[in-house]
């Protein structure tokens, strides 16, 4: 008797068809099985194991620090939680800067050590030629252009990227090539929505913005930060769906006080 699931698997394709028939893209990080669990049994499009876990789990101000090793760790745990969505990695700095072939050799490492579905890359034509190897590989690509937070020194800052006429012509142009290049989707993170629109327009694969308006074809947030665990970061982005800080800080104090008045365990929770 041969098992088979009822559930149908998003894919690539299955992103590209929605951008076609005008179905927004749901898409929300992930870093460990229990999580992921929750979010791909509520029905979400995507799941992208970021390199935000760096900050979220580990606490870092920075993106950079987080390694392949500990990228691989998070994508492998997401993984086995998850039977429905698309899982996207994020290659964390100075695994693909160096060149094409460590590029290849991390892409590689990531699908074959986590069973992830796609990884996702941050800059443009810069990065194009190992965008080009990995994918002559079979392995997915998804671009990342506007705020690319492993620049973050280069930057300077955390604010709106592309206001300048010049940048938003490069951004454009990054656009373009990584779709040439055969990259399946390309997330913008904070720019202005009027060029994350044009962006969105101009391109068949589907435009996933995080802080880049409504006029593209999904959205992508940090699920701690929509989750209100973190409640220290208030971009303007940002929609809130919960107050857990709040609500786990209550559920802690009431077991402290629960254990120390020996209200817990009673009875009934002994054996
Ligand atoms: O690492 C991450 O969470 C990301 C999203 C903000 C797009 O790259």
């Amino acid at each position: 008797m041969s098992v088979h699931k009822e559930f149908k698997r998003i894919t690539t394709h299955s992103l590209m068809e929605m951008k076609q028939r005008g179905e927004k893209i749901s898409m929300l990080t992930s870093y460990d099985y229990s999580l992921a669990k929750i979010v791909d049994a509520a029905g979400i499009d995507a799941i992208l194991v970021g390199d935000s876990a760096s900050n979220v789990m580990a606490g870092h101000e920075t993106t950079l620090p987080i390694t392949l090793d500990q990228m691989i760790y998070h994508a492998s745990s997401v993984v086995r939680g998850v039977e429905r969505a698309l899982v996207v990695v994020d290659l964390p700095f100075g695994s693909y800067q160096g060149n094409s072939k460590e590029a290849l050799n991390s892409a590689i490492r990531i699908m074959k050590e986590s069973g992830a579905h796609a990884i996702k890359m941050e800059g443009g034509d810069e990065i194009l030629e190992s965008v080009k190897r990995i994918l002559t590989a079979g392995v997915p690509v998804m671009g990342h252009l506007g705020l690319t937070p492993q620049s973050i020194y280069k930057f300077g800052t955390y604010t709106v990227r592309a206001t300048e006429d010049e940048e938003a012509e490069k951004l454009i142009n990054d656009s373009k090539k990584l779709e040439e290049a055969g990259c399946f989707a390309l997330v913008l993170e904070k720019i202005p929505a009027h060029l994350a629109t044009k962006v969105a327009e101009n391109l068949n694969i589907p435009v996933i913005g995080i802080g880049a308006g409504n006029g593209v074809d999904g959205q992508v947030l940090v699920l701690h930060d929509m989750l209100g665990i973190n409640n220290q970061f208030n971009p303007r982005f940002l929609r809130r769906y919960l107050n857990l800080y709040e609500d786990i800080k209550g559920a802690v104090g009431n077991y402290i006080s629960d254990v120390k008045s020996k209200d817990f365990p009673s009875e009934k929770e002994s054996y």
